[in-house]
């Protein structure tokens, strides 16, 4: 199993970490435009090969694609990621020819790859792929819903003074501070709906934490977070190279599920080896239908600005 990493930033350095730890690829190929930077994070990662216990080969290359010939996964973490104030909206201008440019490249050199989008905003950057790639849309997976689930949990723990294994809940729609749909209403603990232990107040405030869970780590910390984006990415690289069959809310090109059409938004997938093996159409009710619907146009609204 190849997997490459494209873009040797932090997330991308955090993705590559995780993947190689985790030990089920055999080979991870970092690629950055920044001379050195990939050989260099990949030369310090494979110095934690032993340490770690890993054996997964990592490589990097300044530029060049035919080192990522053949990758079973390619992730696209490249772009600028977001300041202090700043959407992720905002970021479109730069991203959007950065992600055309390395998509290309990656299918040229490996056209039965699964692609990951990670670069922001991601659900329009996801849209991007699935419109000039050529790839099916099974194998186009935005990593938003995969981390801002992971998120909704660690705040869903908080407000229940529980580990956070005893939590399950998930979101959906658009990557962006307005647009997720936490679904608090089918969250639970062990089983149990969380709307058993948790007033109505507080399940909104816990939401509300969720939605500008990526906002908050920016501000402390000057620039976008990397460690749970790198996990999330590592658990959907897993739940294909591993077959897994999990479910994950992930950016997804719709034709008609929830109402929608021509968009890539979060809802949730089974994920396995030929990557988005189903789309799970969830009961929603009519209030979360209408988030929904609120999210979708937001996300299209910032398709408009694309250029494919
Ligand atoms: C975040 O929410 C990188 O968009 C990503 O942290």
């Amino acid at each position: 199993m190849k997997v490459t990493v494209v873009g040797a930033g932090a997330v991308g350095a955090s993705c590559a970490e995780y993947i190689a730890i985790k030990n089920f690829a055999s080979e991870v190929v970092i690629l950055d435009i920044k001379e050195g930077v990939a050989e260099g994070k990949a030369m310090d990662l494979m110095q934690t090969a032993s340490l770690n216990g890993f054996d997964t080969k990592i490589v990097g290359t300044t530029g060049d694609y035919a080192k990522t010939a053949n990758s079973d996964i390619c992730v696209i973490t490249s772009g600028i990621p977001r300041k202090p104030g700043m959407t992720r909206e905002e970021l479109i201008g730069i991203n959007a020819g950065i992600v055309k440019e390395v998509s290309s490249n990656l299918v040229k050199h490996s056209p039965d790859t699964i692609l990951i989008v990670v670069s922001n905003p991601m659900d329009t950057m996801a849209y991007l792929v699935h419109k000039s790639s050529g790839l099916p849309k099974n194998r186009i997976i935005g990593m938003g819903g995969a981390l801002d689930s992971a998120r909704f949990k660690y705040r869903l723990a908080e407000a229940l003074g529980a580990p956070i294994s005893d939590v399950d809940g998930m979101v959906i729609g658009g990557h962006s501070d307005k647009g997720m749909i936490p679904l608090t209403r089918m969250a639970t603990r062990n089983s149990v709906p969380v709307t058993k232990f948790l007033s109505d107040e507080r399940l909104v405030q816990v939401a509300e934490d969720t939605k500008v869970g990526g906002a908050t780590l920016t501000k402390l910390l000057g620039t976008s977070a990397w460690y749970a984006p790198g996990a999330a990415v590592s658990a959907l690289v897993q739940a294909i190279a591993c077959d897994q069959h999990k479910m994950f809310p992930c950016s997804t090109f719709l034709e008609g599920e929830y109402d929608l059409t021509d968009i890539s938004i979060g809802v949730p997938i089974i994920i396995g080896r030929n990557g988005i093996e189903k789309i799970v159409e969830l009961d929603l009710t009519d209030a979360e239908k209408a988030k929904m619907q609120e999210s979708a146009a937001a996300v299209k609204k910032t398709n408009g600005l694309l250029e494919v």
